[in-house]
């Protein structure tokens, strides 16, 4: 059995009216940096993953998303080297505001099939297939 630390991240797929999916770069100096990865952030100590949610897209990309508008998809779970990840995935169709990098970071709107043209980090990746079976083209 493993005893690493599990830490709880949450993530979400941002989908516009075109069916494209936001994938946010990882920073320069971040664990990852360069990888691309879906919107999200560390699950903080009294919060519940929607609330983590809402406020990370309102400090990272200053959209107002209303928890009845997330909706759990799947989740993602990776043994990195010195942690357990455990990321529930969230879909988000409808937000108010637009979308800003407000924190330096690469954005791109990609379709659900150029998804795997994006290195992204080994724990987002496998929610790829997941995202297309259920988006299409
Ligand atoms: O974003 P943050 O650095 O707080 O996330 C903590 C760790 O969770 C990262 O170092 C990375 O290993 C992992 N992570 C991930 N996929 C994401 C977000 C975070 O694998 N989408």
């Amino acid at each position: 059995m493993s005893s690493l630390k599990l830490t709880l991240v949450v993530a979400v797929a941002l989908v516009d009216t075109d069916n494209r999916i936001l994938l946010a770069q990882r920073p320069e100096g971040k664990q990852l940096a360069g990888l691309w990865e879906f919107p999200g952030g560390k699950v903080e100590p009294g919060e519940r993953p929607e609330e983590t949610l809402i406020r990370e897209l309102r400090e990272e990309l200053g959209i107002a998303v209303k928890e009845a508008c997330l909706a759990p998809l799947t989740f993602a779970s990776h043994a990195y080297e010195s942690f357990h990840l455990l990321m529930p995935l969230y879909i988000c169709r409808r937000w108010e505001g637009f979308v800003q990098p407000l924190e330096g970071q690469a954005l791109k709107w990609v379709r659900p099939q150029e998804l795997r043209a994006y290195p992204m980090p080994p724990a987002d990746e496998p929610l790829i297939p997941f995202l297309v079976d259920l988006l299409g083209a």
